[in-house]
């Protein structure tokens, strides 16, 4: 296999070594590949992924992992630090989301290990929930995240994907509401989504759960631990949160804007039981009476730990001073991409925004964008590219070469307009949208992808 990554620095590892390396060796090799790898986002020019950026955090988080990273949480007894910490963390972020506005109900959380395992949770919870709907569905909009379609995969739950409004890219409430039937379990809003950084409306969806008596999991896996700081500093944000009638769930990603290490998410409940239904029992195996949770058995309480730390850290003034920063970022940079004409930035963006153009393929925007440095986030239906604004983009500097660096690319797309674009044919689909033959080829590209990221090349 070509291109095995340290190959030639470091050699392959094929089998279990007979002697171990010393302790400094391996950690020489571990910095040499960080070192090698972290300049790729530290001038702020990657989209999305590293919400952070500042190594001292990081050094700081990593010491609060530390303490705890070899214990396990599942053990409770040997840790009553992880309830502590657990506990907190859920707390503070129903607090933040708006828990205590909700009255008659239970409000509680998960803390899980990410985006999609939130997202998984809450599908798992309105099945169980509902044991008579044999054949039970959710409704999600399009835009809403591909972990829904994982979880409905897994669960055996149909999943309706309702379309969006192409031009303010939110879904569409009617169309919702005409997927409903006595088999839905629940719908989906995003808050914002994925691809575009745009609110799905909320209330609506609320009224229309409400209506029919089925949950509404909010997606903010990526706005749960920012909009709510815009929303306080006067940005254009609607409610999203408990205090909306029918919100039922919440995501919100611990290790996205919470600031915390990879590896956590909170799922919040509006009431115990919906969450307590998913819990999982085996009383009668001769391992003993088993509990869990969730979906996991054993836990890092160091994650759990760093989590804590980061949001006790950084308490809402450091949450609402990044927002500061990052909001006022992305209007400045969605401000360049509006000052070109042939872009057109799709929808009402928050700190996350996404453009596309009429009279060229964006992604050759993008071919230009990446030989400067840029590493956007590709959509498709149609052809776009995103931008979510995180700390490395509030470095003085980086809003300025990206205004000159988009202007350029504009120029270089358009004298290669009706060229095809080098960055397109993996993320922005076929021309002509899907053929099972293309969706099959597509496939089987992915999967090679992800082998090679598993596999080590052949001797
Ligand atoms: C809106 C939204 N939901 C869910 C997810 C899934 O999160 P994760 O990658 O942590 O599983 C993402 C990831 O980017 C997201 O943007």
């Amino acid at each position: 296999m070509a291109g095995f990554p340290y190959a030639e620095q470091f050699g392959v590892n094929r089998t279990l070594p007979e002697q171990g390396l010393d302790r400094e060796s391996v950690l020489a090799m571990l910095k040499s590949m960080a070192e090698a790898e972290n300049p790729k986002w530290e001038g702020g020019q990657c989209s999305g992924t590293m919400y952070c950026g500042d190594h001292d955090h990081y050094d700081f988080l990593n010491a609060a992992f530390a303490y705890f990273s070899y214990v396990n949480a599942l053990q409770r007894d040997l840790c009553p630090s992880s309830t502590k910490f657990e506990a907190e963390i859920i707390a503070m972020t129903l607090d933040l989301l708006g828990a205590s506005s909700l009255t008659g109900t239970e409000p509680v959380g998960l803390v899980t290990m990410g985006g999609s395992s939130s997202i998984a949770h809450a599908v798992l919870a309105y099945r169980d929930r509902n044991p008579t709907k044999h054949t039970p569905n959710i409704v999600k909009p399009e835009t809403a995240h591909a972990a829904f379609a994982k979880a409905a995969h897994l669960f055996g739950v149909e999943l309706r994907v309702a379309p969006i409004d192409p031009t303010t890219t939110q879904v569409d409430v009617d169309a919702v509401r005409s997927l409903i039937d006595q088999n839905t379990i629940a719908l989906v809003g995003s808050a914002p989504n994925y691809g575009y950084g745009t609110i799905d409306p909320i209330g609506a969806l609320g009224q229309v759960a409400l209506e029919h008596g089925i949950g509404l999991h909010v997606d903010a896996c990526l706005g749960g631990f920012i909009l709510p700081f815009g929303r306080e500093l006067g940005y254009d944000v609607a409610p999203f949160d408990f205090s909306v009638p029918g919100v039922t769930t919440i995501s919100a990603d611990t290790h996205k804007y919470g600031y915390a290490l990879k590896g956590t998410s909170v799922l919040c409940f509006a009431d115990k039981a919906l969450r307590n239904d998913q819990y999982f029992y085996l009383t009668d195996w001769s391992g003993g009476r088993y509990c869990s949770p969730g979906m996991d058995g054993s836990r890092s309480a160091g994650l759990i730990a760093a989590t804590w730390a980061a949001m006790v850290h950084l308490g809402r003034s450091g949450y609402r001073r990044y927002a500061t920063e990052i909001f006022a970022t992305a209007q400045t940079m969605a401000d360049a991409v509006r000052a070109q004409p042939s872009l057109r930035i799709m929808g009402r963006p928050s700190f996350l925004f996404a453009f596309t153009a009429d009279e060229f393929d964006v992604y050759l925007v993008n071919d230009f964008l990446r030989t400067r440095g840029w590493r956007l986030n590709g959509q498709q239906y149609p052809n776009a590219l995103h931008m979510a604004v995180t700390r490395p983009q509030t470095q003085p500097g980086v809003t300025g070469r990206w205004a000159s660096d988009l202007a350029d690319a504009v120029v270089y797309a358009k004298e290669h307009a009706g060229e095809p674009a080098e960055t397109g044919a993996y993320y922005g689909g076929v021309p002509g949208g899907p053929t099972d033959e293309a969706d099959a080829f597509i496939k089987s590209m992915m999967a090679l992808i992800m082998d090679r990221q598993t596999s080590i090349p052949p001797a």
